[in-house]
């Protein structure tokens, strides 16, 4: 109760000054992260062996998102370690509670520690009937509960091919974030052709990509569009994300795959801890 008081008074105050920054043309300072979206994947002892071998550092913000059978161990691994990483949920329903069989709550995920929750995810998107629509009711659940929605975007390859990106890009975004004029989430452009495929975005078209998503993110919230910060995901991976990480509207990565090995997501980790982001 005390934790969700603070951060809403945190974010409260955020866009407050989001607003005042707008106000005097100022740019303000954008939040990195580097995001493992885990998916369908792993058992409690790999997970306790993940959290056993991750690193952590204070100049990025680490969040895992586990499935929700693993978020509350996941929870206590990390208070063992002491070490400053967040956790988030895969998916959130839109109401409070009820019959709604299989699904997990607002509540549910803050209970068990989570801060953060992904919301219209591609392959949600895909498998589980989530319209934009869908995915407004809970970014609107999300920010009510005082979870941090990481937003997932992307065009499909026959929408890429038929030049249709920054259309589908816009739909998604005015979508989701209908009747919203809180700042106060992640947005994640998740190209869907690159999503498992190894087939990852240039950082130039990513970062065209970003740059363009946030000019529609200035025509839905004015200023406060310069405090979202706005990640890359599909196939990224600890080769390619200094490249990313070189770019100015790309403010980290959501990462499926090479977030599964502790090795390789420390790597990616230690790319984005590195230097000053180009903003
Ligand atoms: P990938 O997945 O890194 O395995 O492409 C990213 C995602 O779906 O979030």
């Amino acid at each position: 109760m005390e934790q969700s008081i603070e951060r809403y008074i945190k974010n409260l105050v955020r866009d407050v000054i989001g607003q005042t920054l707008g106000e005097l043309q100022l740019q303000s300072d954008r939040q990195t992260y580097v995001i493992a979206n885990w998916k369908m994947n792993k058992t409690l002892n790999e997970t306790a062996e993940f959290f056993q071998n991750i690193s952590s550092s204070q100049d990025v913000s680490v969040v895992i998102c586990p499935p929700a059978q693993l978020l509350y161990p996941a929870h206590l691994f990390i208070k063992q370690s002491g070490k400053p990483i967040g956790l988030g949920g895969q998916n959130v329903h839109w109401t409070d509670k009820g019959a709604f069989t299989g699904e997990t709550s607002a509540r549910m995920l803050m209970d068990v520690g989570c801060e953060y929750v992904i919301i219209g995810h591609s392959e949600r998107r895909q498998y589980s009937f989530e319209d934009d629509e869908l995915v407004n009711k809970k970014v609107k659940q999300a920010l009510k509960s005082g979870l941090t929605p990481i937003i997932c975007i992307g065009e499909t390859l026959g929408q890429k091919n038929a030049m249709q990106t920054e259309q589908v890009l816009s739909k998604q975004l005015f979508g989701a974030l209908t009747d919203i004029d809180s700042s106060q989430f992640i947005l994640a452009y998740e190209p869907v052709w690159a999503i498992g495929t190894g087939q990852s975005a240039t950082a130039e078209l990513a970062q065209e990509t970003h740059a363009y998503i946030r000019s529609v993110l200035k025509q839905i919230l004015g200023q406060k569009a310069e405090n979202v910060s706005i990640l890359y995901g599909g196939s990224a991976n600890e080769n390619n994300a200094a490249e990313y990480h070189a770019m100015p509207d790309i403010d980290g990565v959501l990462v499926g795959g090479a977030s599964l090995d502790a090795k390789v997501f420390d790597a990616i980790i230690n790319v984005f801890a590195k230097g000053e982001q180009n903003s």
